[in-house]
């Protein structure tokens, strides 16, 4: 299995703000190299900024709901290898949406395109790397003994699903696999009465990430580093 690479590599997908920017700089403070995504027509200014200062961050432009959009970024990255691909990007939907037009949003966010991003980006990450994908403490069906949120936690109880068939069909992959539970934190999903800040929030996933190099197979964990129940 091979070790970590002097100035090792993450691909952050999701990267313009909140949890994504953050992930991004908490790699940054560590000496890594981030390769971080935006979407194409993003109106935020803050990654391109914090690149502009910093030539260990490169920016890509990917929408992870289009698999043109996946396929052009995995081209452009042949022959890269990453130790960390991190897909944060997600949706709660809109609240001005019918019921059933949220949760196909979010079904086809935080599902289709979160593992078209696994299937289509991971074979660049190398053996004993890592591959995380944001998921939620509200995905938990064990957990969910009160409700509330249903499109979006629905969602990413069906990410999390699929990211347990995806390593029960592939065990032979070299890498370990990180189902993530940020805590709540206010960005502009979580909302202002979030108990977290970004920086609380991704300090901790940031060091929760680091224990699953050199691992196999799939943990669900909050940023604490605490299992959660499926
Ligand atoms: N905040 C919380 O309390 C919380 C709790 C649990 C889990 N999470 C999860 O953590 C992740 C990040 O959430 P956040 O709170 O930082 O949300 P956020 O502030 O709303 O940021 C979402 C990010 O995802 C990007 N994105 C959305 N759809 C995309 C697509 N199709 N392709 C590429 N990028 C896309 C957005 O890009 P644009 O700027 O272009 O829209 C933005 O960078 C999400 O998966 C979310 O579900 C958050």
């Amino acid at each position: 299995m091979s070790t970590m690479a002097k100035q090792p590599v993450a691909l952050i997908i999701g990267a313009s703000r909140g949890l994504g920017l953050g992930l991004t700089e908490r790699f940054l403070e560590r000496d890594w190299r981030v390769i971080a995504t935006e979407r194409e027509d993003t109106t935020r200014a803050d990654l391109r900024q914090l690149a502009a200062r910093d030539p260990r961050l490169s920016v890509e432009t990917l929408d992870m709901n289009s698999e043109e959009s996946l396929a052009a970024l995995h081209s452009h990255l042949a022959g890269k290898t990453l130790d960390l691909l991190m897909v944060n990007a997600g949706t709660a939907g809109s609240p001005d949406e019918s019921f059933a037009q949220r949760l196909l949003a979010v079904m086809r966010t935080n599902v289709a395109g979160a593992m078209s991003a696994v299937r289509i980006l991971s074979p660049n990450v190398r053996a004993g790397g890592v591959v995380a994908v944001m998921s939620s403490e509200l995905a938990s069906i064990a957990g969910n003994t009160q409700g509330g949120w249903e499109p979006y936690r629905s969602s990413k109880s069906a990410l999390n699903q699929s990211l347990r068939s995806y390593i029960a069909e592939n065990p032979l992959v070299p890498w370990s696999l990180t189902a993530v539970a940020p805590g709540w934190v206010r960005t502009e999903l979580g909302g202002p009465d979030a108990l977290l800040d970004v920086d609380t929030s991704t300090r901790g996933v940031t060091e929760m990430l680091m224990t699953r190099f050199n691992q196999k197979g799939i943990a669900f964990l909050n940023y604490q580093g605490k299992t959660l129940e499926w």
